[in-house]
């Protein structure tokens, strides 16, 4: 395959062209930015077209897909007649749609393929809010589903050249929108409980404080403020976690090829259960260890760009027994959590092209967009050091 280019309007307009003839007529799945990360697209209402993603990918069949609207008549079409969004809904969507926000409705297996929902009552929808997306899913005039264009397992592309590396061989189409503004997932939100208030099933691109800001805002006499809990910070889901059919979360994720280690550089004094903090030396010198031998050893690094352990890893490189040579990839200021967000799976999958053996990754704070990429990073690392600096 190639990977098509959206730059000039006549250009784009052919790639699109290609793109939606792809979804209409060969019920194939093409490959499209949004503003969270690349998507692999699909008719939504066709199921041996949603099937052709799962084979693509190599998806569990029990993990369902996000559907991709371009309109609020199109997000109507997917539900049942009867079906009014509540007070909430409305709020979030005329807050946050187009954009990383996905949203769980009522399903209807006569609009939605059960394919879609791995027969789960409820389907995620969301409308992206990249031009291509949009006018793709718009020409196509039908709604995609699009989980992200990566192999099962790996971590999601934020640029068409990451695409191309893992699903260039499998997909017909690509299409070229540049890096990804958001460069991490859309939030899930289930806001469909009898108590009204709302959880977050995935942290994402839209953060839990916008959310709060928000719910909290324009309210009606008497009205009560909708709680937002957050998946396995506030609240567990013990049915989802134990039943067959559980969706994306219990899988590892987000894991390029060589381990990933989880370096926790402060430990939060308000958690009773902090591990006792180890000497960065001792723990470089225990990871080094565990690299096999019989080669120069590279070790990556996701850093920020004020980061101490920057100075502490090359100081290192010039000291250890072991040699190996850094190979940094920086995520912007520590205080940038969106930044942060935006690079991180560019570095884990740069730094995995770069052949590392290794890939260190400084925690942030869970704070803001510091939530989903903790979350992200969580799934990623095999194993997590508490380490002083
Ligand atoms: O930003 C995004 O959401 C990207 C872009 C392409 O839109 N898509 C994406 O899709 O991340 P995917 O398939 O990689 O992740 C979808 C997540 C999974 O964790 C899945 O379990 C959850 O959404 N999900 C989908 N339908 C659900 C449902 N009915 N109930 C609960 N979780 C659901
Ligand atoms: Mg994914």
């Amino acid at each position: 395959s190639e990977a098509l280019p959206a730059i000039s309007s006549a250009e784009t307009l052919a790639s699109l062209k290609t793109a939606a003839r792809h979804i209409t007529e060969l019920h194939l799945p093409v490959a499209l930015p949004t503003e969270t990360v690349y998507g692999l697209g699909a008719d939504a209402r066709h199921a041996d077209a949603v099937g052709r993603i799962f084979s693509t990918k190599g998806r569990p069949a029990d993990n369902p897909l996000i559907v991709h609207v371009s309109s609020i008549p199109m997000l109507h079409s997917l539900l049942p007649p009867s079906y009014t969004p509540s007070r909430t809904y409305q709020k979030l969507i005329d807050a946050f749609w187009p954009g990383p926000l996905t949203l769980l409705f009522p399903a209807d297996p006569n609009l939605v393929p059960s394919i879609v929902t791995a027969s789960h009552p409820t389907v995620a929808i969301r409308m992206p809010s990249h031009p291509v997306a949009r006018a793709l899913i718009a020409l196509s005039n039908t709604p995609l589903a699009a989980p992200s264009a990566n192999s099962s397992g790996k971590p999601s592309p934020t640029k068409a050249a990451h695409v191309m590396r893992d699903l260039g061989g499998k997909v017909g189409v690509v299409l070229d929108g540049g890096a990804c503004e958001v460069g991490l997932e859309s939030t899930v939100v289930d806001g469909l409980h009898a108590d009204g208030d709302v959880r977050v099933l995935r942290p994402g691109g839209v953060t839990v404080e916008d959310i709060e800001r928000v719910l909290a805002d324009g309210l009606e006499s008497g009205e009560r403020v909708p709680r937002v809990l957050v998946h396995r910070r506030d609240y567990q889901d013990v049915e989802m976690e134990a039943a067959p059919t559980t969706p994306g979360m219990k899988y590892r994720h987000y894991a390029p090829s060589v381990p990933v280690v989880l370096l926790m550089t402060h430990v939060d004094p308000r958690k009773s259960d902090h591990a006792i903090l180890e000497p960065l030396d001792a723990v470089l010198d225990s990871l080094l260890d565990s690299i096999s031998g019989g080669h120069p050893i590279k070790l990556g690094a996701l850093l920020h760009s004020d980061s101490p352990l920057a100075a502490a890893l090359t100081a290192k490189s010039a000291s250890s027994a072991r040699s190996f040579t850094l190979h940094p990839f920086d995520l912007g200021l520590a205080s940038d959590s969106s930044q942060t967000a935006q690079r991180l799976f560019d570095g884990l999958l740069t730094l995995d092209q770069q052949g590392v053996d290794m890939i260190l990754i400084e925690n942030v704070d869970e704070m803001r967009e510091g939530l989903a990429v903790m979350n992200r990073v969580r799934k990623a690392a095999g194993q997590t050091r508490w380490v002083k600096i």
